[in-house]
This record gives C-alpha cells, structure tokens and sequence, in this order.
C-alpha cells in the first residue's frame, strides 16, 4: 500500500509545516503519519477507537473510548487530520467528530473525504468500503457526503475553507470514485492572527 501513501502523503505535504504538531484522528494503521513524519518532519499523534494490530509502533498512539472525544487539551496540536474518518460515523454525529477536531487544532484541520458524484461512484465506493474496511472490524455506514454538504457542515462550526480539491485517487481504488482534500482553520486561529 506504500504507493497509497505516496499519493496521500504528497497531497498533504503542502499543508503542513516542519515541526509541526499533527493529531492523526482516526489514525487506522498510521502509514500515513509515518509517511509524513519521514517526508515532511512533523510529530505526529495517532487516536483511534480501534486498535490496529499492524499499526505503527513508534508513533503515539491515544485510545479512545470515546468517538468524540480526544484526551488532549484544546488547541494541543497545530493541526488535526481527518483522513477517510467522517464516513465511518452515523450522519448525525459526524459534525460532533467536526466539533472535537476544531477544539484540537491550533492553526488548521485536513480533512480527506470520499465524495461519489454519481449512482455508479457510490456503488464502487461502497463496495471499496467494505473490502477495505472488514478485517480490521471498522463500521461502515456509508455516510458519504457531497462536497456541498461537507462544507455547510464546516460553515456550522465556523471553519473558513483555505482550499478544497477534488479528485480521483489512483490507489488502491483505481480512479473509480472521487476524493476531496479541505483544508480549514478554526476560528481561534484567525483570532491568534489578526491579534
Ligand atoms: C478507513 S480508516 C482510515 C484510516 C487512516 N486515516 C487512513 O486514511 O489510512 C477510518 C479510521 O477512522 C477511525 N474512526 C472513525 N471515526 C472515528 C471516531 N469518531 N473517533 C476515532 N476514530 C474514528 C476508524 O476506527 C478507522 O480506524
């Protein structure tokens, strides 16, 4: 899966800054942390409500009991990811996840997402969904979002969008659905700034 890693990592790469302090919410294995620690040095934290076997041991790992809430204090890390998160949460508790992930962040949060745009892209990203997800024992609601709908869901808790890209991701999915990368920062952030 290393060239999964790749592509993500380089998508991210632009978003974050040496040294900084990332929160890897939703970590899964943490290949991706890993890959961004090497690439870009900055110190990733996993948390997870599910424990990979196979995760990354030389990284932090928290445990959450809790899918809502991380055991760090508010604005503990410069930036906070979301990768491929959101969908595994029901519809109406996704936006508390959001919620969590604004308190964390000090200067920004990324969130990738998969966004079918089409009956057939759903199909295809339901059916990657599960193959993906099964034997590590993650639920799959299948809460997918449009892009229009992620982002009335950040407008809610006051996050400004500073980019959004769509796309489809060669690995391992084979371009059949599309991504979306949104980057936003919080509130406090843009208090800290104009301060
Ligand atoms: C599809 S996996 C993605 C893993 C990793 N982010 C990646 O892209 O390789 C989704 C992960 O998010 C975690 N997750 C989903 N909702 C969560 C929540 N509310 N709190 C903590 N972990 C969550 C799941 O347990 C799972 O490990």
């Amino acid at each position: 899966m290393f060239l999964r890693e790749n592509e993500i990592g380089r998508r991210l790469a632009p978003h974050l800054r040496p040294g900084d302090r990332l929160l890897d919410y939703g970590a899964g294995t943490g290949r991706i942390s890993r890959w961004l620690a090497k690439r870009v040095s900055v110190h990733p934290t996993m948390a997870d409500l599910v424990e990979y076997g196979n995760r990354c041991r030389e990284l932090p790992f928290l445990k959450m009991e809790d899918p809502f809430h991380v055991p760090a204090p508010d604005a503990a890390f410069d930036v906070v990811m979301l990768l491929f998160a959101l969908h595994h949460n029901p519809y109406e508790s996704q936006s508390k996840v959001v919620g969590e992930a604004a308190r964390l962040a000090g200067r920004s949060i990324v969130v990738l997402e998969d966004t079918p745009r089409t009956r057939a892209e759903w199909v295809m990203n339901v059916a990657w969904d599960k193959v993906l997800n099964l034997r590590h024992g993650v639920p799959t609601p299948f809460s997918f979002r449009t892009v229009h709908e992620w982002q009335a869901m950040f407008l809610e808790h006051g996050l400004r969008e500073a980019g959004v890209e769509t796309y489809r991701p060669r690995w391992p999915t084979l371009m059949t659905y599309h991504h979306t990368l949104f980057v936003l920062e919080p509130e406090s952030a843009r208090d800290f700034e104009s301060a």
